[in-house]
């Protein structure tokens, strides 16, 4: 994996700094307390003064070893405070990408309706605020691109709340990884992504091509298009590999032993059965498998096209 942590957006300079600023005062307390330690052990031990007698309380100290750390943590918190802000404070012309987050799937949505499936990734231009509203379709997520110091949960919309959001702006070009911290099930490692930076012109060439390719896509083979965007694709193959789910290829009419309420049983696989399993997807699980898929909404088109692009993957 290319891994690019330098930093590379608006907020690294006020995350690294706070960040140093800690482990410096953490590093000199840490060398000064077992220094001094150190010191008291040979200085004060028994040997080196047999008549030792205890001392109770010292007000001096107990006032310095208050005031000091107080005076430290203030520092730190107004530092903190000072990215904070700038972190959850987007700027009023940032543009919005929705993001989309299920196990174990990113999706990516443009003001335009375009959209952007895990492996696609974000692509943005440079030197531009971008605002994501986060959305979970089930369980916590979390997004994170380190190189722009950016880190957020992504959580299902609770009622009547608004969504969780984080906003960057990239300040060089390039492809920057975007992962899942909120560990989410199996696959959780696997949710990984990029974020893509170009020149804003590039970024526009970018999506009247992307747009002009997908209209293409869904003309021709619109099952293909939805196996992509809906994030299918993420756990079944379609060139017969094992991935968390059965492979597409050569499934429809191949006859599988499924578990229905843990009795086996042997089926064909028809239009019937393709529909139940995405619609209901444990009911009745292919054996050997795990019942981890989540029920898919979709409309009857939709699903009409899906089922028709696997019936050709022979
Ligand atoms: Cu999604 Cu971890």
């Amino acid at each position: 994996m290319n891994v690019d942590y330098y930093p590379n957006s608006v907020f690294s300079q006020d995350v690294d700094f706070s960040f140093y600023l800690i482990f410096m005062i953490s590093i000199f307390f840490l060398v000064g307390i077992t220094a001094f330690m150190v010191f008291s052990v040979i200085k004060y031990s028994r040997k080196n003064n047999p008549k030792a007698s205890n001392i109770e309380g010292h007000t001096g100290l107990e006032i310095v070893w208050t005031i000091i750390p107080t005076i430290l943590v203030m520092f730190i918190f107004y530092f903190g405070m000072q990215g904070f802000l700038k972190m959850r404070n987007v700027p009023e012309d940032a543009m919005e990408i929705q993001v989309d987050a299920g196990m174990w799937w990113w999706k990516f949505t443009y003001p335009n309706g375009l959209e952007q499936s895990t492996a696609q990734g974000l692509t943005v231009p440079a030197d531009t605020p971008i605002y994501l509203p986060l959305h979970s379709v089930d369980v916590i997520h979390s997004f994170y691109v380190p190189a722009f110091r950016v880190k957020m949960d992504v959580v299902p919309k609770p009622e009547g709340a608004p969504l969780n959001y984080t906003w960057f702006e990239a300040s060089q070009l390039g492809d920057f990884d975007i992962f899942c911290a909120e560990y989410c099930g199996l696959n959780h490692a696997q949710m990984l992504s990029k974020v893509h930076v170009l020149t804003k012109p590039d970024y526009l060439k970018w999506m009247d091509e992307e747009l002009a390719k997908q209209k293409a896509q869904v003309a021709e083979n619109p099952g293909l298009v939805l196996l992509t965007s809906k994030g299918c694709v993420a756990c079944h193959s379609s060139d017969g590999s094992n991935r968390i789910g059965p492979s597409f290829k050569g499934l429809f009419g191949k006859t599988e032993i499924v578990v229905t309420n843990g009795v086996d049983s042997e089926i064909v696989v028809d239009e019937a059965y393709l529909k139940e399993s995405i619609l209901e997807p444990s009911k009745n699980i292919v054996k050997g498998y795990q019942p981890l898929m989540p029920p898919l909404p979709l409309t009857a088109d939709e699903l009409g096209a899906i089922i028709e692009h696997i019936k050709e993957l022979k």
